[in-house]
């Protein structure tokens, strides 16, 4: 077996940022880039997911938030969607042994009602598999949309019969699907577009936003290595002003 030496990176001067989010995007510019179906970039894009958790749980990322499939994306074509449902069972099938002996908890963001039975059982049994693993959170957004997501919470909190006092933005915070979990830090966004596409709208609120030109299957581990340094370039200033 040749084992390739990967490019060391010093993060020693760097803040790791706890939580990254990712909006996948790009995969069909990508496969069209090479002359290839749309299919084979979503494969590509898998496949580069792989590489970016192993890259997350290298450099420290606590919690990593990926943005799979938006509840907009039904509006593709059929053969488009299904493709895509193919890959998330494989993925589940084939990636989850190698994600639980590295150490990831799989939290799923979004709906599961409506999807395929069979895809929704190999969900619940990958976040069962690996629900002790604390090593990485990986968040899979999968027919996940913020203002479904915000809409959710809010039906969540009328049933519970909340009155308009009690309501706080934690509390409001923990009827959302990341309930439980800081907000993310940086959202990068791949593929150059400069939009969030119903991604984390309430979450990213104060996340430092990342767009890098690259297309989700070529964003690699120094892709990511520079998204770090780029976030420790950034001043966070919640609203406040420097001393
Ligand atoms: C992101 O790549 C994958 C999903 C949205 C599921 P796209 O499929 O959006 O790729 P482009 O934007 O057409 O290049
Ligand atoms: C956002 O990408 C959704 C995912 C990455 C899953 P899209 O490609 O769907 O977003 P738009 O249509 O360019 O805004
Ligand atoms: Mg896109």
């Amino acid at each position: 077996m040749i084992a390739h030496r990967q490019q060391s990176f010093d993060l020693t001067p760097y803040t790791i940022p706890t939580h990254v989010a990712i909006i996948m995007d790009g995969n069909g510019r990508w496969a069209r880039q090479r002359g290839l179906p749309r299919q084979a970039g979503h494969r590509a894009g898998a496949e580069n997911l792989r590489r970016i958790v192993s890259a997350c749980v290298e450099f420290g990322v606590k919690i990593l938030t990926i943005y799979a499939f938006s509840t907009e994306n039904w509006g593709r074509p059929e053969s488009e969607v299904r493709g895509l449902m193919k890959i998330f069972a494989r993925v589940l099938d084939q990636e989850i042994h190698d994600l639980h002996a590295q150490g990831v908890c799989l939290h799923h963001l979004g709906d599961l009602t409506g999807i395929d039975p069979s895809l929704q059982a190999k969900v619940r049994r990958a976040l069962e598999m690996t629900k002790e693993n604390d090593r990485l959170i990986l968040n899979v957004a999968f027919n996940y949309g913020g203002r479904a997501e915000i809409l959710h919470a809010v039906r969540q909190m009328l049933a519970d019969g909340l009155a308009p006092e009690d309501l706080t933005e934690g509390l409001f915070s923990s009827y959302l699907f990341t309930a439980g979990l800081p907000d993310p830090d940086i959202v990068v966004r791949t593929s150059g577009e400069l939009r969030i596409s119903n991604f984390l709208i309430w979450q990213a609120a104060y996340a430092e936003y990342y767009p890098t030109p690259a297309f989700w299957p070529d964003f690699d581990r120094e892709e990511l290595y520079k998204a770090i340094v780029a976030y420790n370039q950034r001043e966070r200033r919640f609203g406040m002003v420097t001393e």
